[in-house]
Parts: structure tokens; sequence; C-alpha cells
């Protein structure tokens, strides 16, 4: 597969030639490999990395430096792959210039070809900053699971007039600000292919339906690696936990009976030596 970086014309032509664009998650070299050279567009390290890599209860364990270091292994693995870093609760909130810092991090020193973070309309001038800067930004609207406190759980967005006037504004206002993508999480199918027919720009869903100019999921759902929940929007495509277990299971079981390691996973060494180091040390009982 030609190996060309995937950019925002990439991604900007496949939305104008009604493409759809794929996307999943990753938090390591070894996926994110897999996932450049299965053909996948983009990749979102997200902050759901502190969920499902770092087993903490929701989204906003993540760190600056947490997520500086999974982006950087994610990079190298991806030569066409477009990687996009998610910006962690506590990043993006405080000032725009904390913001415009953070984001130069993201781009400097783990490589990443742009950020996302979860902008409510608060966080408009912090995307032009970005944006400003020459940083790729992709918006996100609908649920925002860094809120989870606030909104009493991760709850589907938009059902209502008020609430889907909400995600409307959002997402026009993002694309005004700049954003090259938007994701649309936990949308009604409706809203979004609504607000996606509204928009110049690529729209991502991740629950928010087949209307969107793309997919992304989170890839440990898509793996069946992750068994604290699976939200109703995601799809197991394999079941790698109990693959995992079973292979352990099964080494485990090798080691204890013999059969592991073989003569094959030994090195090997002359008699010779073996017979000068008996005569120097003795012979072992
Ligand atoms: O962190 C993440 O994986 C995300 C997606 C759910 C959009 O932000």
């Amino acid at each position: 597969m030609n190996q060309t970086k995937h950019t925002v014309k990439t991604i900007q032509d496949m939305r104008d030639r009604v493409e759809t664009i794929t996307m999943l998650t990753a938090y390591d070299y070894p996926t994110a490999k897999q996932i450049n050279d299965a053909g996948i567009d983009m990749i979102l390290v997200g902050d759901s990395c502190a969920m499902v890599v770092h087993g903490h209860p929701n989204t906003l364990n993540a760190t600056m430096d947490m997520m500086v270091l999974h982006c950087a292994a994610v990079a190298r693995g991806c030569a066409r792959t477009m990687v996009i870093a998610d910006m962690p609760f506590g990043s993006f909130q405080y000032s725009v210039e904390e913001t415009m810092r953070n984001a130069a991090r993201f781009v400097t020193e783990a490589k990443v070809d742009g950020v996302k973070f979860e902008a409510t309309p608060h966080h408009i001038e912090k995307t032009k900053a970005i944006v400003e800067m020459g940083i790729a930004v992709v918006g996100h609207v609908g649920l925002h699971p860094q809120a989870v406190g606030a909104l009493g759980g991760l709850k589907v967005q938009g059902k209502s007039v008020e609430t889907a006037r909400k995600v409307v504004r959002e997402a026009l206002a993002l694309q005004e600000a700049g954003a090259f993508a938007i994701i649309f999480e936990a949308v009604p199918a409706k809203l979004s292919a609504y607000v996606t027919r509204k928009l110049r720009i690529p729209t991502i869903s991740i629950g928010g339906g087949p209307g969107c100019s793309g997919q992304l999921l989170v890839t440990p759902d898509v793996l069946g690696m992750f068994e604290a929940f699976t939200p109703s929007f995601a799809k197991r495509y394999q079941n790698f936990n109990g693959l995992m277990k079973e292979t352990f299971a099964r080494y485990a079981e090798e080691v204890r009976t013999g059969v592991f390691p073989g003569e094959e996973h030994s090195y090997k060494m002359s008699d010779e030596v073996l017979d000068a180091i008996e005569t120097e040390f003795g012979k072992a009982e």
C-alpha cells in the first residue's frame, strides 16, 4: 500500500468525493502499525487511554505526560495514517496560552499530525489560536466524556430541540474557527446526518450514525479487550481477551509440564566447554 502520509487535504478530498473516512483509536506502536498497514485513514490517540490502557474509571485521569508518551509511540507506527492527539482534561481549560503550549508539545515532542479537544463554545478562541499556529484541529461535539461529572454519566446528547441546537451551534462555530473535521459522539443519527449536510468539513461518527463522513471506534472495543463496559454504539469484531487468556493458560501449562522451552528455544554449547567448566568448578549435583 502507498505509504504517503494522509493530511488535512487527503481527508477533505475524501469527504468531497463522498468516500467514507475510517478512524480508530490507538495508544501504542504495534497497534498503530497494524492500523496503518490495514489502510485506516486516521488514528485518534484518545484520552480513553486512561480507561482502556491504564485502568482508570474515566478519562479525567489522562495527563499531558501520559498522552504525549502514547502519542509518540503511535506516531512512530504511522507512515500513512494521520495521527490526532486528544488533549486531556486540564490541558486546554485554563487559558489560550496554555492550550497553545500543550498543543505545541503534541506536535514537537510526539510528532502527531493534529490535535482534538472537547471544545465547548467557551473554547472557540482556543481552537482559533491553535489553527493560527498552523496545527490541524479536530472538533468534538455531542457527548464530552470529560464532562462526565456534570452530565451525570455518559449519555446520548442532542435528543431535545435545546440540546440538538447546542450540537448544531457548536459544530458551526468549530468549522468557522478553522477545525478541519468534527467528531460526533453519541448523537442521534438524524441530527449528525443533518449537520454533516450543513457543514463543508468532514464529520466523524462515534455513535453518531451512518450519515457522517467517517466512522470511529475505540480499538479495545473492536478487539474485545475492554470489559468494564461496551457502549451500545460499539461493535466487537474479535474476542482478544479470550484469546489472550487461553494463550497465557497454554503457556503456563507448557512451562509447568516441561513442554516449553523445547530444544529449538535453547542455545547450544559444545561438550568441550562444559567439560572445561566442570573441571574448573567441579561437577554439579
Ligand atoms: O478518547 C477517546 O477515545 C475519544 C473518542 C471516544 C472520541 O475521545
